[in-house]
């Protein structure tokens, strides 16, 4: 299969991150014989600092003639100040928008070999296994009208029932593929957008009789998550608190740097992207953990290109190398070695390599 996808790696520890992840694209292209082809664009302050915008026309176009999007992260202190249509968060909105990205994907895993780094106790954090499916492009953060002045501010919450059908038939047919249970999360018993809401999942439902589903405040599913996380499958919720409660999700796990995300649009394209941002204050070190991008690489080969022995090879390999008692420093613990970004890279370069070996070893032997 021949794919093209852009490269975006945006800024702070974003180039290092995403250079160590399309490594291991290009060692999954040679070793399955898929041909990807590659193309860097710019995004976020590195555009700002070339082009005086953080989503230029080049990095449109690129985006557009490509198959699929894997981007770093963007934002750093160099650009706190700079007016607001000059701030590199501004690209992400605007890729996320440009190219209908509504659905967000976050899985969070519990790995045996990084419980240590968990904050809830190892019993509670031990069988995690959710995908946490938010909506992306419509809600309080895209409202109009929205201001402020001294006496007052206005943000407005919209929600078109197209806009909710869309993203709760996705957390279905994903609930589907996994153990067929979606939690839907809203604030029916004060908003009216999440009535609408619950009217969708009650109506939608009904077209998927073999998926379990349960409504629950977002207040109580703020508390579950930390309580029982490990009764969730799939949630599926709107923009903010889909926010909120992956960013509280995400913590469950340890560390920041394991936790890829997907943005889809219609027709499989995709934006993947690692959950953290962009560490200034360990960029260009040597020190960022490569896991989340490298895990995103693996939802792209799975949702964007249908490649789920590609992403399975590349999710396998990442665990053993955690098995093996390999980690960067964000996730090492006292008396451990600690790997750079290139060598913790390469420890998973080997393994894909060994899998292939055994693979070929068990083939000539079968
Ligand atoms: N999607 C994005 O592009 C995105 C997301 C969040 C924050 N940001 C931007 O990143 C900048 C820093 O934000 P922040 O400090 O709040 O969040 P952050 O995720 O960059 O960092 C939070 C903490 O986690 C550590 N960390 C994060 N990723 C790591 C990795 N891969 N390996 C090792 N350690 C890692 C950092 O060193 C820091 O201690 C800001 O400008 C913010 O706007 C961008």
């Amino acid at each position: 299969m021949k794919k093209r996808v852009a490269v975006l790696p945006g800024d702070g520890i974003g180039p290092e991150v995403t250079e160590a992840a399309v490594k291991v694209l290009q060692v999954i292209g040679r070793r399955f014989n898929h041909t990807f082809d590659i193309g860097f664009g710019l995004i976020g302050g590195a555009a700002v600092d070339e082009h005086n915008t953080p989503f230029p026309t080049e990095t449109i176009e690129l985006c557009q003639t490509s198959d699929a999007v894997l981007l770093g992260a963007v934002g750093g202190p160099k650009w706190d100040q700079h007016p607001t249509h000059l701030r590199p968060e501004k690209g992400l909105l605007a890729i996320r928008k440009h190219f209908d990205l509504y659905a967000n994907l976050r899985p969070v895993m519990a790995v045996p070999s990084l419980l240590h780094a968990s904050p809830l106790k190892e019993e509670v954090a031990k069988d995690v296994d959710m995908l946490i499916v938010r909506e992306l492009t419509g809600g309080l953060y895209f409202g109009e009208p929205s201001r402020h002045n001294e006496k007052s501010a206005l943000d407005t919450l919209v929600y078109t029932r197209e806009e909710i059908e869309r993203i709760v038939v996705k957390s279905f047919e994903l609930a589907r593929l996994r153990r067929g249970k979606v939690t839907s999360v809203d604030k029916e018993n004060v908003l009216e957008s999440s009535k609408l809401w619950r009217e969708v999942v009650e109506e939608k439902k009904k077209l998927y009789p073999d998926v379990e589903v349960e409504h629950m405040l977002v207040d109580s599913a703020a508390m579950q998550l930390v309580t029982n996380p490990s009764a969730f499958d799939v949630i599926v919720t709107e923009n903010m608190f889909g926010d909120i409660l992956s960013d509280e999700a995400s913590v469950i796990t340890g560390s920041l740097g394991v936790l890829p995300s997907a943005s889809l649009g219609r027709d499989g394209f995709g934006l993947y992207e690692p959950v953290h941002g962009t560490a200034p204050s360990i960029a260009g070190q040597g020190k960022a953990n490569p896991a989340a991008t490298i895990l995103s690489v693996a939802m792209m080969l799975k949702y964007s290109f249908g490649m789920e022995t590609e992403a399975a090879a590349i999710e396998e390999a990442v665990n053993t190398v955690f098995e093996d008692g390999f980690f960067t420093a964000d996730l090492a613990s006292p008396g451990d070695r600690i790997l750079s970004t290139d060598d913790w890279t390469n420890k998973v370069v080997y393994e894909l390599d060994l899998q292939s070996v055994c693979n070929s070893i068990m083939f000539t032997y079968n």
